[in-house]
């Protein structure tokens, strides 16, 4: 009788902390043991010469949402989960997303019920809270992140999404009191839409206009605000999307303090500039993100950011909308002009396969700081650890197998999410995930998705450990508390 279910042999493999050889018992979807010449598999995969990681772990991305400006994300739960296996993610986490009005309550089990007979790899929930009422945070929040919903976006843009300073300090304090990690988009709202009203007034309302009325400044001011916000609450929090220099400067800043602030990037920021969104006609559009991707100059920034160990985690921000559709991007029309049009770029699939090639290949981060950004970081960040983002004895059994030296030029036709596009036509990249396992079945393997709709699991959160921190409060009294400390 076989000792495992499937034994992974003569695997290079890697972790957040090591790289090493080893052969990958599995057995019930778990990670059984790790070793040397361990006894045999009811199925046995040869992996010499290729690398294993762990599966990654997406912390940001948006599926079955509607944008600010009306559109659905072209992706639903089977479609954005199959291209996120194609690429080497096995857990997601998107946002189960409430609009002003909404029970959080009743948007979480909404999302549920879209997500669990379609996602065909696991995943969790963030919330974005965008109506904290008395009941949001007096009842829904408190409960919510009892029940694993321990993380949330908050925006600072966007008129239908965006809190005030004081309800975005009053989330701040919920975070606190109850044990979860606050996510911001920072970019200050009145800024952008008082320079957008003037380039439209102006007749400039080309896609490239979208980043001039969204300047570095602009995410400064707002990291800045946020850093500061939730200092005077004591509480982590972290930035998302980061897209250059001055909000880079604002975290490490913070960092150096000793503040808890953590920062995330996206492919979007290292691989996409402000020249895309100036492409022909409202080609540019394909390319619109909030923040806009920056100049080359702030695309090194953000690697000399990574090596420096300013982000804890690199997403995908993966949010889907089609170009040549008529619900997709132009749906206002062939001259739409740029606040008509959805902010946001797939990148699910190719979130890992961008940064092995660039990063680790280009000896630009190691090995085991790639595995910590695309995974074991997002998992200890959110509370998934050590179930996901690791390779270790009692682990789910999430596994990339890679294909080091594979050269593949990214195409919108090899994908497996439901676009018209990628902003990453035409890039040639190293090294490709040849095999994906979801708790030790395969889901990708050998350019065939092999995966199920529904064969996906949603996980709990735990509170997130950076809540553990000791205390650090800027004044005497304790305002989540509501009395003086000594
Ligand atoms: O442009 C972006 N980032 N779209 C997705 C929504 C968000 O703010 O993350
Ligand atoms: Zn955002
Ligand atoms: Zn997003």
């Amino acid at each position: 009788m076989a000792e495992y279910d499937l034994v992974i042999r003569g695997a290079r493999v890697a972790t957040a902390s090591d790289v090493f050889a080893a052969d990958i018992g599995i057995t019930d979807g778990k990670i059984e043991a790790l070793g040397r010449s361990l006894g045999s598999g009811a199925e046995e995969v040869d992996a010499t010469g290729l690398l294993v990681t762990p599966g990654g772990v997406d912390s940001h991305c948006h599926v079955e949402q509607i944008s600010s400006t009306g559109i659905w994300t072209a992706d639903d739960w089977f479609t954005a989960t199959r291209s996120a296996a194609c690429g080497g993610t096995t857990t997601i986490m998107p946002f189960a997303c409430q609009h002003k009005g909404q029970s959080l309550r009743k948007v979480v089990q909404e999302y549920h019920e879209l997500a669990g007979p379609k996602a065909a790899v696991d995943y969790a929930f963030h919330l974005i809270v965008s109506d904290p009422t008395a009941q949001v945070l007096g009842q829904e929040l408190p409960a919510l992140i009892k029940d694993g919903y321990t993380s949330f976006k908050i925006y600072l843009t966007y008129d239908a999404l965006k809190l005030s300073d004081r309800e975005f300090l009053d989330v701040l304090a919920v975070a606190r009191r109850d044990g979860a990690m606050v996510m911001v988009h920072a970019e200050n709202n009145d800024m952008i839409m008082w320079m957008a009203e003037r380039l439209i007034a102006a007749g400039l309302t080309a896609p490239k206009y979208h980043a001039t009325a969204r300047p570095m400044l602009v995410e400064r001011e707002a990291t800045h605000r946020t850093i500061a916000l939730a200092e005077l609450v004591d509480v982590p929090v972290l930035i998302v999307h980061v897209s250059g220099k001055e909000a880079i400067e604002q975290i490490r800043w913070a960092q150096s303090k000793g503040l808890k602030v953590y920062g995330e990037t996206c492919p979007q920021y290292l691989f996409l500039t402000e020249a895309d969104l100036d492409k022909p006609g409202r080609e540019g559009a394909k390319h619109m993100c909030s923040p806009p991707p920056r100049d080359e100059a702030n695309q090194e920034i953000v690697w000399d950011a990574l090596v420096e160990g300013i982000f804890e985690v690199f997403s995908s921000d993966h949010a889907p909308y089609r170009y040549d559709d008529p619900e997709g991007k132009l749906k206002a029309g062939p001259g739409a002009h740029f606040k008509q049009i959805a902010n946001g770029v797939p990148g699910i699939e190719v979130r890992m396969p961008l940064l092995f090639s660039e990063g680790v290949l280009k000896n630009r981060i190691s090995l085991s700081e790639f595995v910590a950004l695309t995974a074991t970081n997002a998992a200890k960040l959110y509370g998934l650890y050590p179930r996901k983002g690791t390779i270790a004895v009692g682990s789910d059994a999430d596994l990339v197998i890679w294909d080091a030296n594979k050269q593949v030029t990214i195409t919108q036709s090899i994908m497996h999410d439901a676009m018209d596009y990628t902003p990453y036509e035409g890039r040639k990249v190293t090294g490709w995930p040849v095999m994906t396992l979801l708790r030790g079945k395969f889901v990708w393997r050998d350019g065939e998705f092999t995966g199920e709709a529904g064969g996906g699991m949603f996980h709990e959160c735990d509170t997130p450990p950076a809540l553990a921190a000791p205390p650090r409060l800027p004044t005497a009294f304790d305002p989540v508390a509501g009395k003086l400390v000594e």
